[in-house]
């Protein structure tokens, strides 16, 4: 018997075309696969030669020493992020290129080039050491999506203080508990923020947080919506007033490799959120050199990434990772609804995006709303695509495909958690052949595997833990304020590192991920995926999303409860419920056929767009207990859902 059982059936493949395989960074398999082996024989090797391309203000001892399960990336070796960020790009005479494009959710854009970066980072960090930040100090960061946020980080990383983002969409509470347990020492805000075109009282939400949290000696507060605001006497001060009276240039501090760069804390679909540490070298070479490859990064390209800075797809692939290379990134403030469901597709179009980089939940929503919608913009400007988040079932992927990248583009689908810093697992588009919801393969350096509960291989295509098992200059060097919770959630179950979500690989190496591995559901003896049951649900021409959750069976132990997110135009009923459920019998097998299914307007998700699918056990169990709904978009639905439960 298989551990998890796979019932996903998809045979399509996709080849890059000779075009963009010619242009490539990497540019065929073979290449790949030649390098790869390479790169896992010596991955030290691999990377010091990688880290050449870095600017050092002394170079390293020794590239990885493994301190008792804490692992060291380039010792002894000293640098400065924003230096290679942005000083860096400015030198080899690209300082008149835009660096970034941000676009509000109304009004004209805006356009930042290296030069124009450097300055307004360079005041910001002067304002930073005049308020006393040293090195090693934590500023938190609870800004929405304007240019004053990754202005911020890098102020924040050019003189050696510790950022911690808060995403500017959680509440008072979510902040209130990231600075407790950060202990940091400055709030970097905004007056408000707008979404919909409504405002945010964000300065509110903070000072409610600030009444808890007296580590804090000041607060810096950027006018962003005009809203009225208190500014508490001798604590908070106003950005542009600060900056107006600094100088333009601040020395960048010489950081050791293994000095703090900044905390994040996850997203949490389950559980306290907990704040993942990483450091200076590792990390950014780490997002320097998957973004140039995995994105296949020119000079001339626009990458437009969707994700919000507040989480780490931001500050891997909108802020590190882009600049490190000297690229030009798309910045968007708002809602991918304002003010019609064609935003996104609008703002390719306006800035003639090239790489476009978002998350499936998004894809979903948006083909959901219909295909006249990108119809009616011109795309022609793209020529890769990615995805982040989830698993993409290839239904979306193939909606994607069609309608976005009009056939002519390749997806890469990245697998990456916020713990390893950036991209593992991901096809490189000149390179990888594709195959629709399949992340493809490890990233040069990774050796990733697929465990049994034992801890033995998992035979071709059978379901298991997805692991790590060999150290990456990217990943988690520890979690904040707690080292032993560090060693037990990533290291104790096998001795390598554990992601969490259960994967198998198939007769081709290829790494399909189904899902976390909480969420595997056992029906009579038979352990499932959810995302290979919700992958089945959305392949029907009726749902838009879908998500399955166990609840207690007398005969099978455990049976599926489908939670259904109908397209627009189709009405519920029962019907149409049979039809779905005899739509999973036929496509993936009986025994994934799901015994209740509810429809929905929508689904609880975090802010990020993860589908918060213990809140939907509780649910499918008619318990009340849901646990902490604090980080749902949308607390409301959980009790529409209770009452309409079957
Ligand atoms: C979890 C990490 C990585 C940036 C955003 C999320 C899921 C992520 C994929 C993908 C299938 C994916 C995993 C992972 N995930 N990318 N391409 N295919 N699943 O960061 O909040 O730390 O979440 O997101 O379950 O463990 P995060």
């Amino acid at each position: 018997m298989k551990f998890i059982d796979s019932i996903l059936k998809e045979g399509r493949t996709f080849y890059p075309s000779h075009e963009f395989s010619r242009r490539a960074h990497i540019k065929n398999f073979q290449e790949y696969s030649r390098l790869y082996k390479k790169s896992v024989e010596n991955p030290e090797a691999f990377w010091a030669e990688k880290a050449k391309q870095l600017d050092w203000f002394r170079k390293w001892d020794i590239v990885l020493r493994n301190d008792m399960g804490f692992f060291k990336w380039f010792e002894g070796g000293y640098l400065n992020v924003c230096h290679n960020c942005v000083d860096r790009i400015v030198k080899s005479g690209k300082g008149k290129k835009a660096a970034l494009i941000w676009e509000p959710e109304s009004g004209e854009h805006k356009t930042y080039t290296y030069e124009e970066l450097l300055k307004e980072v360079c005041r910001l960090a002067n304002v930073l050491r005049k308020l006393g930040i040293k090195k090693g100090d934590v500023v938190e960061i609870y800004l929405p999506m304007i240019p004053e946020l990754p202005i911020a980080m890098l102020a924040c990383a050019r003189i050696g203080a510790i950022h911690s983002v808060v995403f500017a969409g959680f509440s008072s509470d979510a902040l209130k508990d990231r600075i407790q347990d950060s202990s940091a020492v400055l709030l970097i805000t905004a007056d408000g923020s707008f979404r919909n075109g409504k405002v945010f009282p964000l300065k509110d939400n903070a000072d409610a947080a600030l009444k808890e949290c007296p580590s804090i000696k000041n607060v810096i507060v950027a006018k962003r919506a005009n809203n009225g605001i208190s500014m508490s006497d001798g604590r908070d001060f106003w950005w542009h007033e600060l900056v107006n009276d600094a100088e333009d240039f601040c020395g960048a501090e010489s950081l050791h490799s293994e000095e703090s760069l900044f905390i994040l804390y996850t997203s949490g679909t389950t559980g306290k959120p907990k704040g993942i540490l990483h450091t200076q070298a590792g990390y950014l070479l780490f997002a320097y050199q998957t973004f140039k490859w995995v994105f296949d990064i020119r000079d001339n390209d626009i990458y437009f990434c969707t994700a919000d800075i507040g989480w780490i797809t931001g500050h891997s692939y909108i802020v590190y990772g882009p600049l490190s290379n000297g690229a030009t990134i798309v910045m968007y403030e708002g809602s991918p609804t304002f003010p019609n469901p064609d935003r996104f597709w609008r703002i390719i179009e306006k800035h003639k995006a090239t790489i476009f980089y978002t998350a499936p939940t998004a894809i979903r929503a948006l083909a959901k709303e219909g295909d006249e919608w990108p119809n009616k913009c011109n795309l022609s400007s793209l020529r890769l695509l990615g995805t982040v988040g989830e698993p993409i079932n290839p239904e979306a992927w193939m909606w994607y495909h069609e309608m976005i990248g009009k056939k002519r583009c390749p997806i890469v689908d990245t697998w990456w958690q916020t713990e390893t810093g950036g991209i593992l697992i991901s096809p490189l588009p000149g390179a990888t052949p594709l195959k629709p919801g399949s992340a493809a393969k490890p990233f040069f350096g990774i050796v990733a595997d697929v465990l049994r509960e034992d801890g033995s291989k998992a035979g071709i295509n059978e379901g298991g833990y997805l692991v790590i098992k060999t150290p990456w200059p990217g990943m988690l060097r520890t979690i904040w304020n707690n080292p032993e919770k560090y060693k037990s959630t990533y290291f104790e179950k096998f001795g390598v590192y554990l992601t969490g979500d259960s994967a198998r690989i198939d007769e081709e190496g290829y790494f399909w991920i189904m899902g976390r591995i909480d969420d595997v559901i056992k029906v009579a003896g038979h352990r499932i995926g959810s995302a290979e049951v919700e992958s089945s649900l959305v392949s029907h021409r009726a749902v838009a999303e879908a998500a399955i959750v166990p609840y207690p069976h007398d005969i099978k132990g455990q049976a599926i409860y489908a939670f259904v997110v109908l397209k627009k135009g189709f009405e519920k009923s029962d019907g149409l419920r049979e039809e779905l459920r005899n739509h999973v019998s036929k496509t993936v097998g009986p025994i994934a056929k799901p015994d209740k299914l509810q429809f929905a307007d929508d689904l609880p998700k975090t802010r990020s767009g993860k589908i918060m699918r213990r809140i939907l056990k509780a649910v499918a169990e008619g318990s009340r207990d849901y646990g902490n709904i604090m980080t749902l978009a949308d607390p409301g639905i959980v009790e529409i859902l209770a009452k309409d439960r079957i």
